[in-house]
């Protein structure tokens, strides 16, 4: 079960974090790769590893909020592999700040980082799907998608990232016609550059021991498999779902 041979996995976001780790978890499970970002140096150097594994990696440049380069990065990515059978919507990036303060330029930043581009490369990626009759969108939001919190102000964020979740819904009952799947996860608090700053702290480790009832942040790998199931053939009754991987925090 959950054998990816002969899938071809896009994955943005793919030059650190949950991106890189996603992209090597798929690698293993036998999927060739499109990995995208816009740090080119980094992105060289995670496709070697994954190369390493015994598949293909084609990296892209390309930042997502960038129409024409998203639609490039399609055609590259056909021209090279002839189709896509898997994409994930991972890359993002926030800029933070509570209602009463947040700039405009602030919102639109983290809306078109957010949500905007979800909408974009999917676009750009989904055609070539429904020309094969097949295909499986995962979309990362995140647990602010759903809730509210009162340890930091990062409204755009939650709203962006809610957004993707309907998103998801939406696309879903769209493209379902055509075989193809489109669901959300949801991560809690994971150890990554976005967010190793706050999680390292006195007061967040406290937060998360009496707000996450298992206790700690997700470890490296652990989305992994959230990820996999998705992407796998055995998920093909799945659809419009958001699985969250939180350690239970929104279900307290
Ligand atoms: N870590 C967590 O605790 C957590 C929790 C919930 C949700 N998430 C979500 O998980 C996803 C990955 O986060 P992460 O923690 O792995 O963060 P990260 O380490 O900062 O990675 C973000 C990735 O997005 C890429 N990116 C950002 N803006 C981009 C743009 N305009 N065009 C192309 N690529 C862009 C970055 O690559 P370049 O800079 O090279 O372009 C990087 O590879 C995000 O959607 C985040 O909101 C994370």
């Amino acid at each position: 079960m959950f054998d990816l041979h002969g899938r071809v996995a896009v994955v943005t976001g793919a030059s650190s974090g949950l991106g890189l780790q996603m992209s090597m978890g798929f690698a293993k499970q036998g999927a060739d790769l499109v990995i995208m970002a816009r740090r080119f140096e980094k992105l060289e150097k995670v496709a070697e590893k994954i190369r390493a594994l015994g598949v293909r990696c084609l990296p892209i440049k390309c930042d997502i909020t960038d129409t024409e380069a998203v639609f490039r990065a399609a055609e590259e990515a056909i021209k090279y592999y002839g189709k896509v059978d898997i994409l994930v919507n991972n890359a993002g990036a926030s800029k933070n700040a509570g209602v009463l303060d947040m700039t405009d330029e602030e919102w639109n930043f983290t809306l078109q980082a957010d949500l905007t581009s979800v909408f974009k490369v999917t676009r750009a990626f989904a055609k070539y799907m429904v020309e094969k009759r097949y295909g499986r969108i995962i979309n990362i939001a995140s647990i602010y998608g759903q809730v509210g919190n009162t340890v930091m102000d990062t409204v755009a964020y939650h709203s962006s990232k809610g957004g993707v979740i309907n998103f998801t819904r939406a696309v879903a009952a769209e493209l379902a016609k055509y075989n193809v799947t489109c669901n959300t996860i949801s991560p809690g608090y994971f150890e990554t550059e976005l967010t190793i700053d706050t999680l390292q702290t006195e007061s967040f480790t406290a937060f998360m021991k009496s707000s996450v009832p298992l206790g700690r942040y997700g470890h490296e790998g652990e989305l992994n498999p959230a990820a996999i199931f998705l992407a796998s053939d055995e998920a093909s009754y799945i659809t419009g779902q958001n699985i969250k991987v939180d350690g239970g925090y929104t279900s307290v």
